[in-house]
């Protein structure tokens, strides 16, 4: 194993900065927006259906809640997005014109494969799957597919699979928007333009981790951390609680922003610290009212900024400025810190990183 890490020390720290790669690998055959990158009847389904039901776990399940705010503001139909283990017990009113979409690395996650059954024999026949495993039962039991091609993941907290998963994901929320007519084929081929960037636009950010660092060693010693984010970049801060706890054993929540005042603002001590993350979108003058609440309580801010917004270094505010604002596809840069921040805490703590106590990497029984 040791010969296949090299350089790197562990297989996750491997996959984070394999992420360009990964995402060029899995954008190869996107030269147009086309159903037939979905499956041979695809255009059928798609013309079909009405609506989005997203179904997964962990991580795969905060790939779709990104995957929400995309397709309702650019293919413009309502989405749901909902944890497999609660869909497929729970008496939910089957909607046949929905795309049932389930996510998963694996494509064998016990609950998420329950959940497709289940959407099936309420009468659910548009089913896709993105999948990171071209032979697993889930792309098998469905009628349509997009195969991310991350590779091999072995680390239990998943990296590349999830910034994988979101680039499918742009790409399917590009094809319904083209099959609703929802977006003229000038402004899908600018949407296209900027996926096929994205590789080289992560590429730029995996050379913050110098930065990273610094904020971990500060992250070490804590027991709790708070993420903030809004809109799209909500689902990424749940994804940066979710990784450190995972590896650091470090309790995290994440909030989008403007609950901050209905609950967690009375956990905020200088013994809290809360990363922000902070791209210059419609949201930003918002978040910065959120990020003087928490300065007021004595919390101190870790904000992932972007190139041009006046966010600056202050006593308790501790900024990266990430390399450019990426639009709609921001969610896939400025998760790429939040992977690298929960790497370099675990490893200055000394835990388990690629294999953490008590979580499987695929868990294939309820
Ligand atoms: C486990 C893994 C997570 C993963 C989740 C869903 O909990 O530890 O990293 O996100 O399962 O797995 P899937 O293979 O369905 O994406």
């Amino acid at each position: 194993a040791a010969a296949e890490l090299e350089p790197y020390q562990h297989y996750m720290q491997k996959e984070i900065f394999e992420q360009p790669r990964a995402l060029a690998d899995t954008l190869t055959d996107v030269l147009e927006v086309n159903p037939a990158l979905f499956g041979d009847s695809a255009w059928r389904h798609f013309e079909a259906v009405d609506s989005v039901l997203i179904l997964a776990c962990g991580t795969s399940y905060y790939s779709g809640l990104v995957a929400k705010y995309w397709i309702e503001a650019i293919a413009k139909i309502p989405v749901q997005v909902e944890i497999a283990s609660e869909y497929r017990y729970r008496q939910s009113v089957p909607h046949p014109a929905a795309l049932v979409v389930v996510i998963s690395q694996s494509g064998e996650t016990a609950d998420t494969l329950a959940a497709l059954r289940h959407a099936k024999s309420l009468g659910h026949n548009h089913t896709l799957t993105i999948c990171n495993v071209a032979t697993s039962t889930m792309v098998r039991e469905c009628a349509l597919s997009y195969i991310t091609r991350a590779g091999v993941e072995i680390g239990v907290a998943s990296t590349k699979a999830f910034t994988t998963q979101l680039a499918a994901l742009y790409l399917l929320t590009l094809t319904l928007a083209q099959s609703k007519k929802a977006q003229d084929e000038a402004s899908l081929a600018k949407h296209l333009h900027s996926l096929r960037h994205i590789p080289s636009a992560v590429q730029a950010v995996l050379a913050l981790e110098p930065q990273i660092i610094s904020w971990a060693r500060a992250f070490i010693g804590m027991d709790n951390a708070l993420f903030l984010g809004r809109g799209a970049h909500y689902p990424i801060a749940l994804e940066g609680a979710l990784k450190l706890k995972e590896i650091s054993y470090i309790h995290a929540e994440a909030y989008p922003a403007g609950e901050l005042k209905h609950g967690p603002l009375a956990l905020v001590t200088s013994a809290m610290p809360v990363v922000v993350v902070a791209p210059n979108d419609a949201l930003l003058e918002k978040l910065k009212s959120n990020m003087q609440e928490v300065r007021a309580r004595g919390g101190v801010l870790y904000v992932l900024a972007d190139a041009h917004t006046s966010i600056d270094n202050s006593e308790g505010t501790h900024v990266i400025r990430m390399p450019e604002h990426y639009g709609a596809l921001s969610p896939i840069l400025h998760v790429i810190p939040l992977q690298l921040l929960a790497y370099h805490t675990a490893l200055g703590k000394g835990t388990d990183v690629d294999k953490p106590r008590n979580l499987a990497k695929s868990v294939t029984v309820e």
